[in-house]
């Protein structure tokens, strides 16, 4: 018998040999976070102007998360050439400060939206959002037409900042006084392609330079 062997056939040894492994592993990733005073990279003020969502921007987000867009899309660009070279910089811990839950996901069956905003027009996403396949014909998107035909109604929107601000995200007395009023007359096309348009353009980066560099 191999010493695997043996081990799997005794449960005590089994028991204390996953304890083992498992607290090496839990050590390497949490002891060093002890370390750290903040896990949240520090901007310059010129480059910190990272602003909670918009009520528009908030619906749409609202709607992404409904639609499971994040089972096929990350929000996540890592720092290695080939998605710096495809998506831009790679995403900063600062960026998703105001998002409750993030939508970093972990599955691209479609490409990493972190950056998406500002790179197609309003009309070139509508057209998109409800016809995929009229713009990329290999597309495995599915349609979002009906979006055109949700209106918001704003009832809750002031309730989710609220929400939102008791877990730190700076909404002010304005934002909520205007939150039913800011989504009223729109629909989620219109929500859905606020949210994408504001993904990534927060932070404004040199062309070319590393954060870090
Ligand atoms: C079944 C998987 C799937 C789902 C669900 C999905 N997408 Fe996609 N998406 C894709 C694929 C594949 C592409 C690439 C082809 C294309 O552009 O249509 C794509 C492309 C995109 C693009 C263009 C990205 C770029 O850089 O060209 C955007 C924006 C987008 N999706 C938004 C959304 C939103 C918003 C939702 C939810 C309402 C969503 N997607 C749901 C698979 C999906």
């Amino acid at each position: 018998m191999t010493f695997q062997e043996k081990l799997e056939k005794n449960i005590w040894g089994l028991i204390a040999m996953v304890a083992i492994v498992v607290s090496v592993g839990g050590i390497v990733e949490i002891v060093p976070l002890f370390y750290l005073d903040n896990t949240i990279e520090k901007l310059t003020k010129e480059e910190d102007s990272i602003r909670p969502y918009t009520a528009l921007e908030l619906e749409g987000r609202d709607v992404y998360i409904r639609e499971g867009c994040y089972l096929c899309h990350s929000q996540m660009i890592r720092p290695f050439r080939d998605e710096k070279e495809r998506y831009g910089h790679y995403s900063l811990a600062a960026e998703s400060k105001y998002d409750h839950p993030f939508q970093w996901g972990s599955k691209r069956t479609g490409p990493d939206l972190a950056r998406v905003g500002g790179k197609y027009s309003n009309e070139w996403h509508v057209q998109h959002l409800r016809a995929p396949r009229s713009l990329v014909p290999e597309s495995v998107m599915p349609d979002y037409a009906f979006f055109e035909k949700h209106m918001l109604d704003g009832v809750l929107t002031e309730k989710k900042m609220r929400a939102l601000a008791a877990v730190g995200v700076p909404y002010t007395d304005a934002d909520f006084a205007g939150a039913a009023a800011a989504v009223r007359g729109k629909n989620e096309m219109d929500a859905v392609v606020a949210y994408l348009q504001v993904l990534g353009t927060m932070v404004k980066f040199e062309p070319g330079k590393d954060y870090r560099e």
